[in-house]
């Protein structure tokens, strides 16, 4: 057993372990990326292949986050230090930790965009607008120097704000609030889209399967989605499996937590397609899709005025439980590995963040021309983390898990020392030895362009 450290904080219920974590699930990648992707590879049938995918390779892969973590109950640089002493395995929390930095700094940018835009909506600033107009409202917006960073700066606050006050006192505490009112903001939201006249058309756009449009690329681009969305990777739930210290079975926090966020991913397809074909506009625009064509369809609709505010106080939260998870990783190993006070890790890891999330803000700006790799600050930042090192440490975690890890131990964590029975245990085995370390090279080998899309 692992060596024993000062007392550690950790949650304080079980419904606060999946608030947590379904909290740093659902965010950006569910209400803008998921609708998005989903539209433009063939609706329903996209869903179906994504479906799969988080069954068959999110579920398995959330499971060895949790069981390295739980079992280890240590943040996700120690946690492989702990169960594979002077090994090399303790590379792959560094790179966590690095990656949680790296996705925080550009995921604060479009955090701070949220921010604007319910202020915006408060303000009542769509009304009576063009489309053009409030198109160029956004360019002008987060081009410019000042206005972006303000904003991201208030989100970082917010951000830290909640990390600093610790596990169950903090996160536990604010996500057991924020999830209940994100997924009541989005059933609002759905029952307005689905009784607007002409809503019956963004539906079949969203769930009429299409397999024509199914490629090679359509199922990568599922498989990617899910671990994006899932907050795998990382160590996002090696860091939370560490807190849980009530008898949660860790199948059920992976398979809950998988269930909501794709619950949430699709309701949120069923908040904007709707609306976006009943008003005549095109369902593929991308990135501006959220803050463009949303602002326009809100200004014509009824009511318009307070589900643009509902839309936006929604991408806020998603974003805030998603960002305070990414913090803690970070958080977490700093308190552990460097026997930092919390305040100070906190403060140290959320401003460094952020000055390395100004660069990223000012890249639609200012720095656009500034390029490496062929590639503005925001694109690299994204593009490292999400189609490389994501990738990566999921591969290494799930390894780790198959190959490294005892068996026994393995069966250990997921009985809850052998309290349950493990019905499926040979299957998860052979899942996490094979089929998902293959898939995931995959997905790699993919997107950092070695198989040709
Ligand atoms: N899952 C979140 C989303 O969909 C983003 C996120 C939070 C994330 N923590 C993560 C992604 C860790 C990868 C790894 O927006």
């Amino acid at each position: 057993m692992p060596e024993q450290i000062g007392k550690r904080d950790s949650f304080a219920s079980k419904f606060g372990v999946i608030a947590a974590a379904a909290g740093s699930a659902v965010g950006l990648g569910n209400i803008w990326r998921f609708p998005y992707i989903t539209g433009e590879n063939g609706g329903g049938a996209f869903i179906l292949i994504y479906l799969f995918f988080v069954v068959v390779i999110g579920i398995p892969a959330m499971m060895a986050e949790l069981i390295i973590g739980h079992r280890a109950k240590r943040n996700a640089i120690g946690s492989f230090r702990v169960l594979k002493p002077n090994s090399p395995w303790v590379i792959v929390g560094y790179m966590g930790v690095l990656t949680g930095f790296l996705i925080l700094a550009f995921y604060s940018t479009i955090a701070g965009w949220t921010l604007h835009y319910t202020y915006l909506s408060i303000i009542d600033a769509f009304s009576n607008k063009t489309p053009e107009q409030l198109s160029n409202i956004f360019e002008k917006f987060h081009t410019s120097a000042l206005l972006p960073v303000f904003w991201q700066v208030i989100f970082m606050i917010f951000t830290a704000g909640i990390v600093i006050a610790g596990v169950s006192k903090g996160i536990e505490r604010y996500t057991k609030i924020l999830m209940p009112l994100l997924f009541v903001i989005l059933i609002i939201l759905d029952l307005r889209a689905v009784t607007l006249p002409g809503a019956k058309e963004g539906l079949n756009f969203l769930f009429k399967p299409d397999f024509s449009k199914v490629t090679s690329v359509t199922i990568l681009e599922a498989l990617g989605q899910a671990f994006f969305s899932l907050s795998l990777g990382m160590g996002v739930l090696i860091t939370y499996g560490s807190y849980i210290e009530k008898d949660n079975k860790l199948i059920n926090v992976a398979s809950e937590v998988a269930l909501f966020d794709t619950l949430v991913a699709i309701m949120a397809g069923i908040a904007i397609f709707p609306a976006v074909f009943a008003f005549h506009f095109t369902p593929n625009a991308g990135p501006g899709l959220v803050f463009k064509t949303l602002p326009a369809i809100f200004q014509q609709m009824p009511a318009g005025y307070i589900f643009a505010i509902l839309f936006f106080l929604l991408l806020f939260v998603a974003a805030l439980t998603s960002s305070i998870s990414l913090l803690e990783v970070v958080v977490a190993a700093m308190t552990e590995e460097l026997k930092m006070n919390r305040k100070n890790a906190t403060l140290i890891g959320s401003i460094t963040i952020t000055i390395l999330g100004i660069f990223a803000t000012l890249s639609f700006g200012k720095l656009s021309g500034f390029l490496i790799f062929k590639k503005t600050i925001f694109d690299l930042l994204d593009f490292v983390s999400s189609n490389i090192l994501l990738p990566l440490g999921g591969l290494f975690i799930v390894l780790f898990v198959g190959w490294v890890m005892k068996k026994d131990d393995v069966l250990d964590e997921l009985s809850n020392k052998r309290k349950y029975g493990v019905p499926y245990f040979g299957t998860y085995m052979f899942l996490v030895r094979y089929v998902v370390p293959v898939a995931i090279a995959f997905i790699f080998l993919y997107s950092v362009g070695i198989i040709a899309k």
